[in-house]
């Protein structure tokens, strides 16, 4: 009989006589009579729960197979008589297609999140991951139904690329050097030498390139891995994280944040729709009042202030932050965290930042000093989605790249945009991770991402 995935055993499932079902074991209890065996093959956080009596093949081999074996079970599926589960799984035939021993690791206990870390090839294995990466591939499929219900064009931006889109000089090299040459220069490496002549990185964003593609298409997004190189070891940064870009044009900042909203709310609507099994997990185990909140953000509005107004508000907040508070300065997650979980309880957009701390492609507002940007920022992650309305205006935006010494040269192809039908345009980056941390109350980022790539976990 064809094998079914325990995923499709539902509540009103009838009573099948012949059932093939694949997995892996979660815990075996053996007795004289029968031995219970709980089965999972990932499809969802539920075991199935197989019952095998003495009268099947290889009854006393089965019920010693350990934690973690695979196991191709036939039999017939009948409403269980005990509490715990609708189904059960009477074996008529079990074969042990790989079986463990008492050196695996993923024991019936709790594992501490660092441990399993240090065993991420097994650890999708574990309940927990095992609904983060349900998360993951349900979110991902939701990012790309939202886009193109939309009608966005869904543009694959270049990974390996010489631009260094944030300026933020957190670029990873990439050289087609032999890795045993010798720099040409002493003590300093050269660039020219790097992509067959070309001084060339891993991309740590889409965007300049989704503007090339919203300039003609009109609504894009881009959906990949991008790269910085910091050698960061906070719980929200990774070397390598995938990003949503979207871009649109004929659009400004309060087109920008509209349509910010709007997407979040979407996904978060579509995880609560369609991943509750994995939610309640969360819910329960991770974070709780996890389901409360992701409600609340489906339905209120956010929270709209401008970077003077939150510098004011924390200014006067009745706390010693560690960083210091002053107009100018970078908002550090103590003080987003503040903002958005003291201030004013959920999702806020803070708009208008100093243009000195901001990217140069941001569009410079009227007053000179500040640009059209926008973080928004939820309780617990900080910041989640940076975006800008961008920089249309050729003179404005070559003075800026003069100003903070980017070569006109270097970036001619970005600029012909601002020369030939260039329009107002707008866009912004939401961190995949960053939202799945939001979404199932994961604390650290390392733990929602498959193989996180921080400094000293790059070997899986
Ligand atoms: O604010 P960022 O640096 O903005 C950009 O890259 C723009 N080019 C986006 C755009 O307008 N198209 O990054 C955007 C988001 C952040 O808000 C954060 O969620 C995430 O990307 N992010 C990171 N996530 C994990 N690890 C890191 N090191 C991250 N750096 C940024
Ligand atoms: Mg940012």
């Amino acid at each position: 009989s064809r094998r079914i995935r325990i995923k499709e055993i539902l509540p009103s499932s009838q009573p099948m006589s012949a059932l093939c079902v694949c997995g892996w074991v979660r815990s075996v209890r053996r007795g004289k009579e029968v031995t219970f065996i709980a089965l999972n093959d990932g499809s969802c956080m539920a075991n199935l729960q197989v019952v095998l009596t003495p009268e099947v093949d290889g009854f006393a081999t089965v019920s010693r197979c350990g934690t973690g074996a695979a196991m191709q079970v036939e039999g017939e599926l009948i409403a269980s008589p005990a509490a715990g589960q609708e189904w059960e799984l009477h074996a008529r035939q079990v074969k042990i297609l790989g079986d463990t021993d008492s050196d695996y690791p993923l024991q019936k206990k709790r594992h501490s999140f660092e441990f399993l870390r240090s065993i991420a090839h097994l650890r999708p294995r574990a309940n927990t991951f095992g609904a983060v990466f349900r998360m993951r591939s349900a979110l991902s499929f939701a990012i790309h139904r939202f886009f193109r219900e939309r009608g966005f064009l869904y543009v694959h931006t270049p990974i390996i690329t010489a631009n260094d889109c944030e300026g933020a000089g957190e670029m990873f090299r990439v050289s087609t050097l032999p890795a045993d040459r010798p720099p040409l220069t002493e003590g300093k490496i050269d660039w020219r030498q790097d992509f067959f002549g070309e001084k060339t990185g891993l991309t740590v964003s889409g965007q300049l390139q989704g503007e090339l593609f919203a300039t003609a298409f009109s609504d894009i997004y881009t959906f990949g891995p991008t790269f910085r190189a910091e050698n960061s070891h906070t719980s929200r940064h990774a070397a390598e994280f995938w990003m949503i870009e979207p871009e649109i044009a004929f659009a400004d900042l309060a087109d920008d944040c509209a349509l910010a909203e709007e997407f979040l709310r979407y996904l978060v609507r579509f995880a609560l729709d369609e991943c509750g099994e994995d939610l309640a997990f969360f819910n329960q185990r991770i974070e709780p009042g996890l389901i409360d909140k992701l409600e609340t953000l489906a339905r209120a509005d956010f929270s709209v202030m401008t970077y003077s107004e939150a510098i004011r508000r924390l200014q006067q907040a009745p706390v010693d932050f560690e960083y210091p508070v002053a107009w100018g300065a970078d908002l550090q997650s103590e003080h987003e965290r503040y903002l958005t979980e003291q201030v004013v309880g959920g999702p806020l957009f803070v708009t208008d930042y100093p243009a000195d701390i901001k990217a140069f492609y941001m569009r410079l507002n009227d007053d000179g000093r500040t640009v059209a940007a926008m973080d928004l920022l939820v309780p617990r992650v900080g910041e989640i989605i940076g975006g800008s309305q961008r920089e249309e205006r050729l003179d404005v935006l070559m003075g800026k790249m003069n100003s903070v010494g980017i070569e006109a040269q270097h970036l001619d192809w970005y600029l012909d945009t601002r020369r030939w039908g260039s329009c107002p345009h707008a866009g912004f980056g939401l961190g995949f991770e960053r939202l799945l941390m939001y979404v199932t109350g994961m604390e650290n980022i390392r733990d929602v991402i498959p193989f996180p790539r921080t400094p000293g976990h790059a070997r899986f």
